[in-house]
């Protein structure tokens, strides 16, 4: 930490913590509700693809306390929104496309009763074939955006002549973004058709948008905010948007103030998940396990709509490569359209589904020659000064993941645990341990180049205190604490003297959304920008004033140093305001250096890449399929950490989420295409009992080359890949019973029931049921025979 720094670099408390546990905290739902505000709900489709016969609303409005009714006839502007393609109607435009499509929204007097009336639509439907899966949609060729392939050499030849080849698969599920803040918006109809929608969303420009196109006004008169969310993990990125649109036209055309806050069924019905793909691979090899030419086609389900689905795809494409060098390969990326929620961002988007295709590979490969994976990982990693193109044309210039891994590989004792681990495997019979140690390379910058920039809006009052504002987002993640230490570092003020207010459309225009890690890149940038311009203003006074030399006055300790005059901060600030110096201004920033032609996907889309890895250690129960992150140790280069407490929290709350994916959280939809699991009852994510007992992380010493705020690093998703390690490591688990050099097909989630089934595969008859055994209800346990002997106790 560099020394200069006063705020920055300090482990301070979240901005809200205390507000957060005591319950103070507004979010959405909390805000005093106007006189007269409806409640709405919404009706949604129960067919996965049909043509809607008759839509009979009668009861629906005939129901007690109902005021309004609308469907998308009633929508006055644009009938179709979409982040990027305009394809998904506001309502259901004569056939549905999945089950839990909204169909029409009711405004009633209380919750209840608005949800009560939107059970009593009566609807006949046309059956139309539903496509519910990414394999069945590929081979209709049925898809949202049109296929794209990247590729580097003659791969199918470089394939035909390898000494080593392997032709694999693997099947990743989905996950839901679980925010703990449901969606929720509220809309307050103003004076001269004017609206105001507190959304509980990631991107409020977005939602101004599509409001007001919804609506037929122009911009100006539509107005967002959100003060923060109870998260929203992408999962508000773009799909705040059922719920603002929904409450903004009910509000519209009652002249009342409206709220829509589905329950968590509904939510989890209508919105989209992080895509669950399939992807296959053909790669070649040497002896050593490097790696010769390599080619993926990647299934990616995106439901109904293109919504972000372009831009997760095209990040698992960048992602494939992950910290390795693949000097021939061809990744095709096929963008499948089902009748299946609209796949979104989830942290990470697409990155960590790219990352865990090529470190799925290379587990095979060195399974298949008998090495270390760390070994055969190694030996593929990008060099420094050669093998260091990326295959979209960048070439890396801030690569250290060689002595990050080194740096690890020691610190969490690697080799010495991998020779135990052997061990304890040989000598237990129902417990099998597993090791992996998996890197990172997560390049930072929205793809879309024109997304990177932001603006902030700063004031100095004449008391000294200073209030910031910017286009981002707070979820949770801490963003406003850390532009607020950057304000406060900039003016020399304690973190006190300094408050970020909420995101408001009407403060700071044309925002991109917080989201692809860059919330603090460039919103902190912007708020610096600001709050430099100030300086300025305040500096050319102050020299002016005191006779000393403009370029030498430094804002420190809570004053003005100025030649050898030191003047309170807030003495200087008044002094200025009276002599008519402007104490306010506006910041902007954009990210330099990145350009990148979408038609080719080549070029420098990322300004910097994050560099991090994870060495975890499971125990799976061969009985029970049962299974346990013993330990985790995480190196992360967060280059200089801007606040090290809230990103310790990033990266193990990240880490965590990652392992709810790849372990625990399933998503599973009927044969008619109905998500069974929408609650907490039915899908599982990770609490803090699945937190390993020994989880160290910590940060690997490294400053940005790239001039990022105050040489840091971003934070919010390149921890949830480091979760890939905990996967891999399950694998290795099971490979522990299987022959040597055997394939292990795990599919993601590693559930229960996915490790039994794999034991299966690999050992069959061991660890199953004995064959011919039947198991009924009420049968005493010894007579269920088991072909595992008990021994090593079961997994507590
Ligand atoms: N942390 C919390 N507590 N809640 C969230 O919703 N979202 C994640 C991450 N960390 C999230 C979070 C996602 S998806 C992203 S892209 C980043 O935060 C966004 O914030 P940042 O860019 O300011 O890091
Ligand atoms: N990452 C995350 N979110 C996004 C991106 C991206 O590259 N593009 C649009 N939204």
């Amino acid at each position: 930490m560099s020394k200069i720094h006063h705020t920055v670099g300090q482990p301070l408390a979240h901005e809200s913590a205390r507000l957060h546990v005591t319950g103070e905290a507004l979010y959405t739902d909390d805000l005093p509700e106007q006189q007269g505000t409806l409640h709405a709900a919404l009706g949604l489709s129960h067919r996965a693809h049909a043509a809607i016969v008759s839509m009979d609303l009668s009861k629906v409005r005939a129901a007690p306390g109902v005021v309004e009714v609308v469907c998308l006839d009633d929508v006055p502007g644009e009938k179709y929104v979409g982040a990027y393609v305009h394809d998904e109607p506001v309502f259901a435009d004569g056939h549905v496309q999945y089950v839990g499509q909204p169909l029409f929204a009711v405004a009633a007097v209380s919750h209840d009763a608005a949800r009560r009336a939107a059970q009593l639509a009566e609807v006949q439907y046309q059956d139309l074939e539903p496509v519910l899966s990414a394999d069945a949609g590929a081979e209709r060729e049925s898809y949202v955006l049109p296929p794209v392939r990247i590729s580097r050499g003659d791969v199918q030849a470089e394939l035909g002549k390898a000494r080593h080849r392997h032709q694999g698969r693997l099947y990743c599920g989905g996950q839901e973004q679980f925010y703990l803040e449901g969606q929720v918006a509220y809309a307050q109809p103003g004076e001269n058709d004017e609206m105001l929608v507190y959304s509980s969303t990631q991107h409020p420009t977005e939602m101004q948008g599509m409001i007001a196109h919804m609506l037929g006004r122009p911009l100006h008169a539509v107005r967002v905010q959100c003060r923060r969310m109870g998260g929203g993990f992408g999962g508000k990125e773009s799909q705040s948007w059922p719920f603002a649109t929904a409450a903004a036209l009910l509000a519209w055309r009652t002249g009342r103030p409206v709220k829509l806050r589905p329950d968590r069924d509904d939510d989890f019905m209508i919105t989209g998940k992080r895509h669950d793909f399939s992807a296959s691979y053909d790669v070649s090899y040497d002896d050593q396990g490097v790696i010769g030419a390599v080619s993926f086609e990647q299934r990616l389900r995106c439901g109904y709509s293109a919504d972000l689905s372009g831009a997760v795809a095209d990040r698992q494409v960048f992602h494939t490569d992950n910290a390795y060098y693949l000097p021939a390969f061809d990744i095709l990326s096929l963008r499948v359209k089902t009748n299946t929620q609209s796949n979104t961002a989830f942290r990470g988007f697409g990155g960590p589904q790219g990352i865990l295709c090529i470190e799925y590979a290379l587990d095979d490969i060195a399974r298949r020659l008998g090495l270390d994976p760390l070994d055969v990982r190694k030996r593929n990693f990008y060099g420094v000064d050669e093998r260091n193109v990326t295959p979209y044309d960048t070439v890396l210039e801030d690569n250290v993941i060689h002595q990050l891994v080194d740096q690890l590989e020691t610190s969490c004792d690697y080799r010495r645990r991998r020779d135990e681990i052997r061990r304890f495997n040989a000598d237990s019979k129902v417990l099998k341990k597993g090791l992996s140690l998996v890197p990172v390379k997560f390049g930072i910058s929205f793809t879309a180049t024109h997304l990177n920039q932001a603006g902030a809006l700063v004031h100095v009052y004449t008391d000294g205190s200073i209030l910031v504002n910017h286009g981002g987002t707070e979820m949770g993640q801490g963003l406003n604490t850390k532009v607020a230490q950057i304000v406060a570092e900039e003016f020399g003020v304690g973190i006190g003297q300094v408050r970020a207010s909420g995101t408001d459309t009407s403060k700071v225009a044309n925002t991109s959304a917080t989201a692809a890690s860059t919330g603090t890149d460039l919103n902190g940038k912007a708020a610096q920008d600001a709050c430099r311009k100030i300086k300025a203003a305040l500096a050319a006074f102050a020299a002016d004033q005191y006779g000393c030399d403009e370029q030498h006055i430094r804002f420190q300790g809570g004053q003005v140093h100025c030649g050898n005059r030191v003047i309170p901060f807030r003495e200087l600030v008044q002094k200025a305001y009276m002599a008519r110096v402007p104490l306010w201004s506006s910041g902007f920033y954009k990210t330099p250096k990145i350009h990148y032609d979408m038609k080719t996907l080549t070029g420098r889309p990322f300004y910097y890449f994050v560099y991090a890895a994870a060495c975890s250690e499971v125990v799976i129960d061969t009985l029970t399929g049962e299974n346990r992150l013993l330990r985790t140790d995480i190196l992360y280069d967060a280059g200089r950490p801007i606040n090290p407490a809230v990103d310790l929290g990033q990266i193990e709350g990240g880490f965590i989420q990652g392992a709810g994916w790849l372990t625990s959280e399933e998503l599973w939809w009927d044969e008619q295409g109905a998500l069974k699991t929408h609650a907490p009852s039915t899908y599982k994510v990770p609490s803090v009992s699945d937190c390993p007992d020994h989880f160290k992380v910590e940060f690997f010493d490294n400053g940005n080359t790239e001039n990022n705020i105050y040489q840091s690093k971003a934070m919010g998703e390149p921890p949830l890949p480091l979760a890939i390690s905990v996967f891999l490591a399950i694998r290795d688990a099971i490979a522990s019973v299987a022959e040597p050099r055997a394939d292990i097909p795990l599919d993601a989630p590693a559930t229960a029931e996915r490790i039994l089934q794999t034991l299966d595969a690999v050992a069959p008859g061991r660890f199953s049921l004995a064959a011919g055994t039947r198991v009924e209800a009420g049968m005493p346990a010894e007579t269920v025979e088991l072909s595992a002997e008990p021994g090593g106790g079961t997994v507590q």
